[in-house]
């Protein structure tokens, strides 16, 4: 499973990417707008920081507006995935920019008839919002299983990206159903990687190495 991190914060971008965890990053308006830094800036420098695909999303509604912004973003760097809702018109203009070689994410999608469009329109990644299907008393994850079977009956290539993931139990659910993708802030990425009894362990191993006079280098 392909990890991304859900955040437009460089810093916090450069300190999973060190730790070699990172896979792309995927951004959004509210997210750019939490950076406080201009869309194409701070894009520019995610891109010199990770190699994997970077989403950013274009703002337009209206297809030939779309597309415009979608081909300035794809002008930031070669790893960028251009961002466009499910809408209709976000379809056409999948279909455009996919045709033109670039990596597109269609984002916003709440359904698997939604996400069976997104893979017809060429999509090269799939974006199911796990946590808001959450926040409506809904089990977002019902939808991962419903979009994998449909992609695996017609051999679809589009990358399910589970997104809005807000938890490390999302992250499981997700891989065990087979999510080609995660997107998550990178607190939850961290938390992965966290375990009471690893931390009991570790006190106890040390404790250990000290009172034995373990010295390796
Ligand atoms: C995905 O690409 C979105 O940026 C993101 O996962 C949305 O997450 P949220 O619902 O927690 O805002």
């Amino acid at each position: 499973m392909k990890f991304f991190a859900d955040t437009a914060d460089v810093d916090a971008i450069r300190e999973l990417n060190e730790l070699g965890l990172l896979d792309g990053v995927t951004t959004n308006p509210s997210l750019i707008k939490k950076s406080g830094r201009d869309i194409i800036e701070v894009t520019r420098e995610i891109c010199s920081i990770v190699g994997g695909p970077v989403s950013a999303e274009v703002v337009a509604t209206e297809t030939g507006a779309m597309l415009a912004e979608g081909r300035l973003l794809a002008e930031i760097a070669p790893n960028i995935a251009v961002k466009v809702p499910l809408t209709l018109d976000g379809l056409k203009a999948c279909k455009v920019l996919t045709g033109e070689g670039k990596m597109v994410n269609v984002t916003l999608c709440f359904s698997a008839n939604q996400a069976l469009l997104a893979a017809k329109a060429g999509a090269t990644f799939i974006s199911p919002f796990i946590g808001r299907l959450d926040d409506i008393h809904l089990d977002g994850m019902d939808l991962i299983p419903e979009i994998r079977q449909i992609y695996d009956n017609y051999g679809f290539e589009t990358d399910i990206l589970a997104a809005s993931i807000r938890s490390v139990n999302h992250v499981k659910a997700a891989a065990l159903i087979g999510a080609d993708v995660m997107t998550a802030p990178p607190s939850v990425i961290k938390a992965l990687a966290t375990h009471p009894l690893t931390d009991k362990g570790l006190d106890g191993f040390l404790k250990d190495a000290a009172d034995a006079g373990i010295k390796i280098a």
